[in-house]
C-alpha cells in the first residue's frame, strides 16, 4: 500500500518549485511515515533548487520539521504512532568508523529511508538531507525521528532539526566557546543567530555580529550579540579586533561560506583562535590564503556539519532550556506559511526580510 500526498519538488536547476501529488510507501523495516505539522524554510533548500548541491533533481524539499509518527515498520521498536519527534538527518549507523572510534556525530553512513518516494508517474525523488518535509507526510529511518517534550510547539521545535541547530552546535560543540570567550559571527541569518545564541547560552563574553543587512544586525542583539558591524560600511576584520582589545576573537563562525567571509574569519581571530565553518560553499568557490598565515596564526580551522550535534543527546536538552526561557527559539519564526508559499518564501529570505519563514500542516 502507498499513499498519495502534497510535497514541495524542484523539478528542475533554478526553475520555481512545484506543489506535486507524491507516493510515500508503507514504512518497511526501519523506516517511519511521520505526519509533518511544521517545517521551516532552510538556505540549503535554496541551495538544492539552484543545483549546488547535486544535481540528482527532481528534490522533494524542506527538511526543518516537526511532527507526529503515524506508522512504523514492524522491527521498529523505539518508536510509536502518535509519538512527537523531530526530524534529523543524523541517523547515526553505530558501525563506521567514525561511530566505532567513539565521534558518532561524524558518522559516515547515515541512515535514511531505504524506500523512495516518487512522483505519481513512478519517477523516483531525492528527499532534501534524506527528509523531504515540505509535505503532509514523509518517509524516513526510524533513526531520524527524536522524540521530545510535546509542550514545545511544532513551528519551534522543527527549528531544531537543521540550521538552528546547525549555528547552535557551531558555537556549543564544534567552537568549544566558554566562559569569557569572545566570538563573532559572520552572517546574521537562521543559522547565524543561533549561533550568537550558543555563544550567549556558553557564557561569551563579547558577542559580535557581522552581516551586510542593518535589520539581520537589529535582530542578531536580539539574540545576544553585544555588538554588531555592518560588513558593507566597515572593514569587518578591523572592527573585531577593535572590539576585543586589538586582539582578534577567540572563536568566529562563518554562517555564510563564501571565500571572502571566510577569510575575514580567518583574520578576525586571535592568534591560536579557532575558525568554525557553517554556511555552505558553492562548489565553484576557491579560497587562496598564504600558508605562512596559516601556519603563523595557529589554532584551528574546523567545518561544522549539523553542528556536530547528536540529535538523541542535543534535542531534548535544547528543547527543555526552551522551555525553561533560556533559549528563544521562537524569536526564529519571522512568519507562518502553507505549502503554496514555499517559492515567496525564498524570495524572502532572498531580500533579508525573514530569519524563518515556517510551513504549518
Ligand atoms: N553546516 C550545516 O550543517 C548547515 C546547516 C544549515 C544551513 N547551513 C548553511 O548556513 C548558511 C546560512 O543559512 P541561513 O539559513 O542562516 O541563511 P540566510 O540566508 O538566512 O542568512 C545568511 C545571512 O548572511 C548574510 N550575508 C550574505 N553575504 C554576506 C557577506 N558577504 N558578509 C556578511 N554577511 C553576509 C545575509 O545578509 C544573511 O543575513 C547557508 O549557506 C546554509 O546552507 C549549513
Ligand atoms: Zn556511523
Ligand atoms: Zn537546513
Amino acid at each position: 500500500m502507498s499513499e498519495n500526498v502534497r510535497g514541495v519538488v524542484a523539478r528542475e536547476k533554478g526553475a520555481p518549485v512545484t506543489l506535486e501529488t507524491i507516493v510515500i510507501p508503507d514504512p518497511g523495516p526501519g523506516e517511519a511515515k511521520v505526519r509533518i505539522a511544521a517545517c521551516g524554510v532552510c538556505h540549503t533548500d535554496l541551495h538544492y533548487r539552484e543545483g549546488a548541491i547535486n544535481d540528482s533533481f527532481p528534490f522533494l524539499l524542506g527538511h526543518e520539521a516537526a511532527g507526529y509518527v503515524e506508522a512504523v515498520g514492524d522491527d521498529v521498536t523505539h518508536l510509536a504512532p502518535g509519538d512527537y519527534v523531530i526530524l534529523n538527518w543524523r541517523a547515526v549507523c553505530g558501525d563506521c568508523r567514525a561511530c566505532r572510534r567513539g565521534r558518532p556525530w561524524y558518522c559516515f553512513n547515515t541512515h535514511n529511508a531505504r524506500q523512495p518516494m516518487t512522483l505519481e508517474d513512478g519517477t523516483a525523488l531525492s528527499p532534501a538531507l534524506g527528509i523531504g518535509a515540505f509535505a503532509d507526510k514523509t518517509l524516513v529511518a526510524a533513526g531520524q525521528c527524536t522524540k521530545v517534550d510535546r509542550a514545545a510547539s511544532p513551528q519551534v521545535a522543527g527549528l531544531l532539526g537543521c540550521g538552528v541547530m546547525a549555528g547552535l552546535g557551531a558555537t556549543l560543540n564544534t567552537g568549544n566557546v566558554s566562559r569569557g570567550d569572545s566570538v563573532a559571527v559572520i552572517g546574521c541569518g537562521g543559522v547565524g543567530d543561533a549561533a550568537i545564541a550558543g555563544a550567549r547560552l556558553a557564557g561569551a563574553r563579547i558577542i559580535i555580529g557581522v552581516d551586510i543587512d542593518d535589520r539581520k544586525l537589529a535582530w542578531a542583539k536580539d539574540f545576544g550579540a553585544t555588538h554588531t558591524v555592518n560588513s558593507r560600511e566597515r572593514n569587518a576584520v578591523d572592527a573585531i579586533r577593535e572590539l576585543t582589545d586589538g586582539h582578534g576573537a577567540d572563536v568566529v563562525v562563518d554562517a555564510v561560506g563564501r571565500p571572502e567571509t571566510y577569510e575575514t574569519a580567518f583574520y578576525a581571530r586571535d592568534l591560536a583562535g579557532t575558525v568554525v565553518l557553517v554556511g555552505v560553499p558553492d562548489p565553484a568557490a576557491r579560497l587562496e590564503l598564504p600558508l605562512i598565515d596559516v601556519f603563523g596564526r595557529g589554532g584551528s580551522l574546523k567545518s561544522s556539519w549539523y553542528g556536530d550535534c547528536l540529535p538523541a543527546r542535543d534535542f531534548p536538552m535544547l528543547i527543555d532550556l526552551y522551555m525553561q526561557g533560556r533559549l528563544p527559539l521562537d524569536r526564529f519564526v519571522s512568519e507562518e506559511i502553507g505549502l503554496v508559499d514555499v517559492e515567496a518564501a525564498f524570495d524572502k529570505m532572498h531580500r533579508g526580510e525573514v530569519l524563518r519563514s515556517v510551513v504549518i500542516l
